[in-house]
């Protein structure tokens, strides 16, 4: 690449960093806990301790090249190649690699270590979304991990299928879900706000669109959502609320969804239970607003091509009370 080109390349790349940063997009540099803190200034330390020993021996190169070995020139270096080799090929790496080491494990340590009185959530990874159960609180929801700002969150990570792997950038992670095997990431969040975590390791066609969202809140807040969610409205709204649920449940997605306080226990496809409170449709994919639902119900595969969601045929009447059946669950 020439000079221009190469400097293009640069600030394209430098722009498009900066782009990321101030959309609210995951941002590993914006760290929003303890934990993220922590890895964060690993990270920190690994990037400048890189740096320096990039500059160091670059400078080395450049004199070597320019200058040439002294004892042609007639004067003897000083310093033996063999003292040079010992010093700065063995001592120094050694010293630099037992750092970043202790740092490691250090940090390691601290964002492992269990706390009191921490909040249980079990997060399972299906292809290609996460179900999300509060087992103390005894509810479900889906791709919405909601958690009270300032107390520990204790998350047990299952995956059904698959490895998946669970990462917030602002919050920390990444922890694998492994089949068989129960992980568990313990964190906390210090500011409220809605983080966008997603999974971080290959699992198929549809990886790219399995995330998620983190809303931390007010404790208070966060008990007023999960005192919604353990005990859920006793029936539909209204009239048209209540076609929709009846066409819910001659239709194909009773067998694959819950709603609980009906007849729905489908365990293939997310908990509908509160459904039309959530911000986000298939795992992050899409904006929960009645289009994207109505698009969604009708044929998933175009918006997530793959996706255990088949195409649902239904009459445009019916999807109008299914649709306001859906968003009434709140
Ligand atoms: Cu799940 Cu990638």
């Amino acid at each position: 690449m020439r000079a221009p080109a190469r400097l293009a390349f640069v600030a394209a790349g430098l722009v498009f960093l900066t782009a990321c940063s101030t959309h609210g997009s995951p941002y590993m540099f914006d760290p929003k806990g303890p934990e993220a803190h922590r890895i964060t200034s690993v990270w920190w330390l690994m990037f400048t301790l890189a740096a320096v020993v990039y500059v160091v021996v670059a400078g080395f190169i450049f004199v070597a090249a320019f200058r040439g070995r002294r004892s042609e020139t007639g004067k003897p270096s000083r310093i033996t190649d063999n003292g040079f080799i010992v010093v700065g090929g063995i001592a120094v790496p050694f010293v630099i690699l037992m750092v970043l080491a202790w740092a490691t494990v250090d940090a390691t340590n601290h964002v492992r270590r269990p706390e009191k009185n921490p909040l249980k959530i079990e997060v399972v990874g299906k292809r290609w979304w996460w179900s999300v159960e509060y087992p103390d609180q005894h509810f479900t929801t889906a791709n919405e991990v909601h958690v009270p700002v300032g107390r520990p969150i204790e998350l047990g990570l299952d995956a059904a299928d698959v490895i998946h792997s669970f990462w917030v950038p602002q919050i920390g992670g990444k922890v694998d879900l492994i089949p068989g095997q129960h992980n568990v990431w313990r964190f906390k969040v210090d500011e409220p706000g809605t983080y966008r975590g997603q999974c971080a390791e290959y699992c198929g066609v549809q990886h790219a669109h399995m995330a998620f969202l983190v809303v931390a809140e007010s404790p208070a807040a966060f008990d007023t959502w999960a005192l919604r969610r353990e005990n859920p409205p006793s029936g539909p709204t209204g009239q048209l609320e209540a076609t929709g649920q009846m066409v819910f449940m001659r239709s194909p997605c009773a067998g694959c969804h819950t709603i609980r306080g009906t007849a729905a226990t489908g365990t293939i496809g997310p908990d509908l239970t509160d459904v039309g409170s959530r911000k986000m449709l298939g795992a992050a994919t899409v904006p929960n607003d009645e289009g994207h639902l109505a698009g969604w119900i009708l044929d998933a595969q175009t918006i997530k091509p793959g996706a255990l969601m088949p195409p649902i045929s239904i009459e445009p009447r019916d999807l109008q009370a299914l649709l306001a059946y859906l968003r009434s669950l709140k």
